[in-house]
C-alpha cells in the first residue's frame, strides 16, 4: 500500500508520522509545495514543535516515511491521497470573513486530475465545509479520462500539543463515503489502515456529508464550552463566585462532564474561529439566520474576553499603562506548541501597545520575529514591542505580569525573586488561572485571575 499526503502541516506531518510508525507495511510520503518545510521535515529540526514527534519521525522516517516536493510523482504512485492542506478563512469577495477558502482543496484536486494515470481513493483530511467532496468529484469526473476515484472524509480531530497523544489513542476514527458498493470498498480500505492501532469499534462510519459536517460542529461545540465558561468568569468576577468551583461544581453532573471547561484570556488556534465562521457562512448560505447568530455569539463572547482582560489589566494600573512595561508570559495559544495561529496574545498585546504600554513579551518556543510579525505585521517596527528570553527578565522593571500561555515552567517561578526586580504595586493577570493567587498575595502581589 502506497499513501500519499499533500500537505506537510501540523495535521499531515504527526498523522503520516504515526501512520508509517503503526503500519510498517505501508510506504508513506507526506509531499509539499513548500520546499523550506519539506527540509525541515528531512532535518533534525523539524517544522513544528509538538512532544513525541521528533521520536515518532526518527522511527519511520526513510524507512516508510518520506518528505518530498515532488507531488506529481508522488501522486501518480499513491493508491490512497489525504489532502491536508490548509482551508483558511477567505478574506476576499463573496464571504470574505467568514467562508472558507476552498483555492486549495481545488488546486490539489485538479493536480490530481492532471497526473494521476490510475484511480486512487482520495480522502479528505482537512477541515472543509460538508458538500466539499461534491466538489472534489465534479473537478475529477470532468478531467480524469474515465479513471476511478472515491473520495472519502476523514476529518482529524487531534489537539496541537497533545497530537501524538491523540493520534496513537484516538476517541474515535471518522470516516464518510458513499453508499455504492465502490464507495463502502473504499471506506473499508481506509478503515483497514487504521485498524493496524485503532480498536475496531472506535472506527465509525458515515455518509459523506455526516463525516464533513460533524468536524466543524464537534469544533463549534467545544469552542462553545469555553465561550460559556468564560461568559460565565465575568460574572463569577462580579458576585465573588470563583469559575473554577463552578466549572468543578458542573462539571461533575456526567451530562455536563469535566473537560474543556476551563476558563481564560479566550481561545486561539487556527481552527476554533475559522471552523464556527464556517459554520456561520454554512448556516446563513441555507437560510437559517438563527442557527448562524446562536454560533457566531460563541467568537463575539472570545473577542470580548480577550478585550475584557486587556482592559482589567490597564483598569487596574489606574486607568493608564502608558510608559509603563507590562511582561506579558506565553504568546502561543496554548501550552506544548510553537503555533500562534489566532492567538490571545495578539489580540492582547495590540491593545497594550494601542494604550501605549511597553510590551515585553517572553515565549519558550514562539521564535521573536513570529511574534513581531503577528502583533505588528511583517516588516514593521515598534521599539515598545520588546522580545525577551526568559519570563523574570520580561518582569524586570514590570509594574505588571501577564499570564497569557499556560506554561508549566511559570509555576515553578521564584515569585520572591520576581517581586523584587518589579515597581511596586506589583500585578500579576493571571489569565490561565495557572498560578496560586493566595501564595502571590502573601509575596505582596496584587494578584487576579479570570472569574475570581
Ligand atoms: P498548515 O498550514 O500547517 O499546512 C498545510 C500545508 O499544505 C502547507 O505546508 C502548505 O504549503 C500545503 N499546501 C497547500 N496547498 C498545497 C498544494 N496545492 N500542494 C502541496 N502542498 C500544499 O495547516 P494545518 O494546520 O496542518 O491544517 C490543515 C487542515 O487540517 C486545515 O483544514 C485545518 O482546519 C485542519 N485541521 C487542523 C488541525 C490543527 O491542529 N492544526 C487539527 C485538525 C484539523
Ligand atoms: C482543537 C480541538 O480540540 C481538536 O479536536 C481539533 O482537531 C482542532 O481544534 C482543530 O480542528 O484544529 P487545538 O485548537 O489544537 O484543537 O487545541 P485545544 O486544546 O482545543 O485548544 C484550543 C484553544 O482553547 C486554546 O487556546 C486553549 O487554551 C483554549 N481552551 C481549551 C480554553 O481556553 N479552555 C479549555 O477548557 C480548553
Amino acid at each position: 500500500m502506497n499513501i500519499c499526503c499533500i500537505g506537510a502541516g501540523y495535521v499531515g506531518g504527526p498523522t503520516m508520522a504515526v501512520i508509517a510508525q503503526k503500519s510498517p507495511q505501508t510506504r508513506v510520503t507526506v509531499v509539499d509545495m513548500n520546499q523550506a518545510r519539506i527540509d525541515a521535515w528531512n532535518s533534525g529540526n523539524l517544522p513544528i514543535y509538538e512532544p513525541g514527534l521528533a521520536e515518532v519521525v526518527a522511527e519511520s522516517r526513510g524507512r516508510n516515511l518520506f518528505f518530498s516536493t515532488d507531488v506529481a510523482g508522488e501522486i501518480n504512485a499513491a493508491d490512497i491521497i489525504f489532502v491536508a492542506v490548509n482551508t483558511p478563512t477567505k478574506t476576499y469577495g463573496v464571504g470574505a470573513g467568514s467562508a472558507a477558502d476552498l483555492r486549495f482543496i481545488e488546486s490539489v484536486a485538479r493536480t490530481i486530475a492532471e497526473v494521476a494515470t490510475s484511480g486512487k481513493i482520495i480522502v479528505e483530511k482537512s477541515t472543509i465545509p460538508v458538500k466539499t467532496a461534491e466538489t472534489i468529484q465534479k473537478i475529477l469526473g470532468a478531467n480524469t479520462r474515465g479513471l476511478e476515484f472515491q473520495v472519502l472524509s476523514n476529518p482529524e480531530f487531534l489537539a496541537e500539543g497533545t497530537a501524538i497523544v491523540d493520534l496513537h489513542n484516538p476517541d474515535r476514527v471518522l470516516i464518510g463515503g458513499q453508499k455504492t458498493p465502490a464507495g463502502q470498498k473504499a471506506v473499508q480500505t481506509l478503515a483497514d489502515v487504521y485498524a493496524d492501532w485503532v480498536p475496531r469499534d472506535r472506527i465509525i462510519t458515515t455518509n459523506l456529508w455526516s463525516s464533513e459536517l460533524s468536524k466543524l460542529v464537534a469544533n463549534a461545540f467545544l469552542a462553545q464550552r469555553i465561550s460559556s465558561i468564560n461568559s460565565i468568569s465575568a460574572l463569577c468576577e462580579a458576585t465573588d463566585a470563583d469559575v473554577d468551583e463552578v466549572a468543578r461544581a458542573i462539571g461533575y453532573d456526567s451530562r455536563i462532564g469535566p473537560k474543556f471547561l476551563k476558563a481564560s484570556v479566550g481561545f486561539g488556534g487556527s481552527c476554533f474561529q475559522k471552523d464556527i465562521l464556517n459554520l456561520v457562512y454554512l448556516c446563513q448560505s441555507y437560510g437559517l439566520p438563527e442557527v448562524a447568530a446562536y454560533w457566531q455569539s460563541v467568537v463575539g463572547i472570545n473577542d470580548w474576553q480577550k478585550k475584557r482582560f486587556a482592559a482589567q489589566i490597564v483598569k487596574a494600573l489606574f486607568n493608564t499603562v502608558s510608559g509603563k512595561r507590562i511582561a506579558i508570559w506565553g504568546f502561543a495559544f496554548k501550552k506544548d506548541t510553537n503555533d500562534t495561529r489566532e492567538t490571545a496574545a495578539i489580540s492582547i498585546c495590540r491593545d497594550l501597545l494601542e494604550e501605549r504600554a511597553e510590551v515585553v513579551v517572553y515565549d519558550p518556543k514562539v521564535p521573536a520575529e513570529q511574534i513581531r510579525t503577528d502583533v505588528l505585521g511583517k516588516g514593521v517596527e515598534n521599539d515598545r514591542l520588546i522580545i525577551v528570553d526568559s519570563a523574570e527578565a520580561a518582569a524586570v522593571g514590570a509594574h505588571a505580569i501577564a499570564v497569557v500561555t499556560e506554561w508549566d515552567q511559570f509555576k515553578a517561578i521564584d515569585f520572591e525573586a520576581v517581586f523584587a526586580d518589579m515597581p511596586k504595586p506589583a500585578f500579576i493577570f493571571d489569565g490561565r488561572n495557572l498560578l496560586d493567587l493566595e501564595q502571590l498575595r502573601k509575596i505582596g502581589f496584587n494578584a487576579t485571575g479570570i472569574g475570581k
